[in-house]
Formats: C-alpha cells, sequence, structure tokens
C-alpha cells in the first residue's frame, strides 16, 4: 500500500443501490469506505456486495468499547474480507492491543481515530475532561494506538506532520478534509487538495462528495489520480 498516495471514496448514502451505483461510477477507484450510515442501514451483505465488484472495503464503525468486545468486533470485520478497520485510540492500549492480537494473520489493518475533528479544545476540556489541547492529544494518542499495534492513524491533513512526527515512518496516515480545487467545500473547513496531502505524507486520502455530487464521477476521480501521481 505504501508508496503512492492511494484514492478512498467514502459510500455515504442510504441504499444499496445508491451505494452499488456509486461504486460502478467511481470504477477507477479501488478503495471504498463504509461508514456508520450505510452500515446500520445495510449491514454485513453490503460490504460484500462491493467486494463482490472486486473493490477493497474500509469499514469505518471507530470501533471504542471493552477490549474483547472490540477484539471480536475486529475479528469480523476481518472475516467479512474488510481491508482497513477504525477504532478509537481513547480505547486505550488493552484495547487496540486485543483487537491487533484478533486481526494477526488476516488481511485487515487497524486505524485508530485519536481526536475528532469536530471537536474543539473548548469542548475537549468543558466535556470530555482532557485538559489537553487537540494538537497535543492528537500525536500524544497517535503514538500509544501505534505502540499499542494500530497499523495507521486517522487523522485530518493539517495533522499530517505531528502524526508522522510522533510515530515514525512505517504507519499508514489516511486523511478525510480533502479538497481539490475544483470542488465545493461543503462543510469542510480547513482542507487540503489532494496533492498537498500526499506532499504531506498521507498514504490514502478520502474524497467523498467531490466525486459522489460530480456531474461525472469517473472523470473526478480520474482528475484526483491524476493530481495524486503529481
Ligand atoms: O464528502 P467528504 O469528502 O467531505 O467526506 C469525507 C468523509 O470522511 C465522510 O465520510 C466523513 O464522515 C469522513 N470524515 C471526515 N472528517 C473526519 C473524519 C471522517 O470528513 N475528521
Amino acid at each position: 500500500m505504501k508508496g503512492r498516495t492511494e484514492l478512498i471514496t467514502g459510500l455515504d448514502v442510504d441504499t444499496r443501490e445508491e451505494a452499488l451505483a456509486a461504486v460502478d461510477n467511481a470504477a477507477g477507484c479501488e478503495w471504498f469506505k463504509i461508514g456508520a450510515q450505510l452500515f446500520t442501514r445495510c449491514g454485513p451483505a453490503i460490504v460484500e456486495a462491493v467486494q463482490a465488484k472486486k473493490k477493497n472495503v474500509f469499514l469505518d464503525l471507530k470501533y471504542h468499547d471493552i477490549p474483547n468486545t472490540v477484539a471480536k468486533a475486529s475479528k469480523a470485520a476481518a472475516d467479512l474480507g474488510a481491508r482497513l478497520v477504525t477504532l478509537h485510540a481513547s480505547g486505550g492500549k488493552a484495547m487496540i492491543a486485543a483487537a491487533r492480537d484478533a486481526v494477526e494473520g488476516t488481511e485487515a489493518r487497524l486505524l485508530a481515530v485519536t481526536v475528532l475533528t469536530s471537536l474543539t479544545d473548548d469542548m475537549l476540556r468543558d466535556e470530555i475532561g482532557i485538559p489537553e489541547t487537540a494538537a497535543e492529544a492528537v500525536p500524544r494518542l497517535a503514538n500509544i494506538a501505534v505502540e499499542a499495534g494500530a497499523h495507521g492513524i486517522v487523522c485530518s491533513p493539517r495533522e499530517i506532520t505531528m502524526v508522522r512526527d510522533a510515530v515514525g515512518p512505517a504507519p499508514l496516515i489516511v486523511t478525510p478534509g480533502i479538497r481539490p480545487k475544483w470542488a465545493a467545500k461543503d462543510d469542510q473547513a480547513r482542507i487540503m487538495t489532494p496533492r498537498e496531502a500526499a506532499e504531506a505524507g498521507a498514504d490514502m486520502i478520502v474524497v467523498v462528495r467531490p466525486i459522489l455530487k460530480h456531474e461525472n464521477p469517473p472523470e473526478a476521480v480520474r482528475l484526483i489520480q491524476e493530481e495524486l501521481q503529481g
């Protein structure tokens, strides 16, 4: 997977029909992210249906529970064929290590989410009780996640450099919050272009609405991949 920056698109839709049409429309893309919205609607069958089209699935359910439960869920995701699986770094080292043991020998790779980008420093302090800023918590959590066995980290493009410094060269860095220059920003605020994210060291980028909503999705995929290749 390392080498060039891979494009992942997301199936942020409600039905199997829309999801499979989106896969066909973005056929130049090899990776598809299935999150809580589509998975809760369609269940494991949608993962199998996307894989039946010879595509790789990134199952983004952000597990956060006791170690035994997260280990069993991670193994279930791996058995389903998911190649990338997310969990929360804030679940702690024992949780991450249990998940890593559970997926050993499978093709699944675990990605840890550090601090959700929707959380502000004020929310972290006043609601969650974390006195650090996000800029302090993100590299710390990335580091404990990788030490415990996570194969990679999901982070915002603005965090790529601090995460890379914290975890070293080997772990995967996967980042959403990407907008090509020709695309609308939607609700994303601190964005980077695909090229900027690749240059900052992202191994994989997640781009959804600029592809899903493009009048010609195959062209959107082609343009992004061209940009990634430099
Ligand atoms: O449409 P867009 O490219 O903004 O979609 C980005 C995807 O990445 C969505 O599935 C969104 O839920 C997810 N994501 C994000 N920001 C994060 C974490 C996940 O946009 N910090």
